[in-house]
């Protein structure tokens, strides 16, 4: 697979996507990774690549021309184009399962008010935001996007029973909470069930904890 990032701040991008997990597999090939710079498509000689909005109204506004240039010059025949953007769909995991089968991405990242708006109905085949609040600029949401796409690719996770077993695996139910040792933390006990060795009376527990955890902090995934 190959994801293209096409931003203002590559270092943005890139940064959180070269440690741990995604470095590691990007070192074993499972996945190639590039953020380029917009302004290298910009024929401005001051790099512009913003502009005033057409009609009024505060702030500026991507310009067509480097996007397109940059995204002509990137994609193939196999490419799925992605904008970044508070206006998108609502990023969730199984839309990560989905792109993890893409070949190519290119995840367009928007800066500013946004890009114009020809850019979104020429080149974008997908919109994506990843939560209902604003953030500076779309490199930190690409970032999101790839690490939970990357994360899914074969063999990205050393154990691949990590995946079942986590919250959205099962889309209507977070995850139960999880111990560790020592049992006894400062007076703090495990739950004496989980050091039972009895697995049915554990799956039990984890269930009925589980649905208590979503109910308190997610009821909408339970329609209530
Ligand atoms: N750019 C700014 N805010 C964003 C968000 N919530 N999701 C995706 N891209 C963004």
């Amino acid at each position: 697979m190959r994801i293209d990032i096409l931003t203002l701040f590559p270092e943005i991008a890139l940064s959180p996507l070269s440690e741990s997990i995604i470095q590691r597999a990007r070192a074993a090939g499972l996945v190639e990774i590039q953020a380029h710079n917009i302004r290298d498509w910009s024929t401005d000689k001051h790099r512009r690549t913003d502009d005033t909005l057409c009609g009024g109204g505060q702030g500026m506004l991507m310009m067509p021309g480097p996007i397109f240039a940059a995204i002509e010059e990137l994609r193939g025949p196999d490419t799925k184009v992605i904008l970044m953007t508070p206006q998108g769909k609502t990023f969730k995991q199984a839309i990560a399962r989905e792109l993890s089968e893409e070949k190519h991405l290119i995840l367009l990242c928007g800066h500013y008010e946004g890009v114009d708006h020809r850019v979104i109905e020429e080149l974008v085949d997908l919109e994506l935001s990843i939560g209902d609040y604003v953030l500076t600029n779309g490199a930190i949401a690409a970032a999101v996007v790839t690490d939970a796409i990357v994360r899914l690719l074969p063999g990205a996770l050393g154990d691949e029973r990590s995946h079942q077993d986590e919250s959205f695996s099962d889309p209507n139910l977070l995850e139960a909470p999880a111990y560790t040792r020592p049992i006894d933390f400062r007076g703090l006990k495990v739950p004496e069930v989980l050091t039972s060795g009895h697995h049915a009376k554990i799956s039990a527990w984890k269930k009925e904890k589980a649905l208590e955890r979503t109910r308190q902090n997610r009821p909408d995934l339970l329609g209530e």
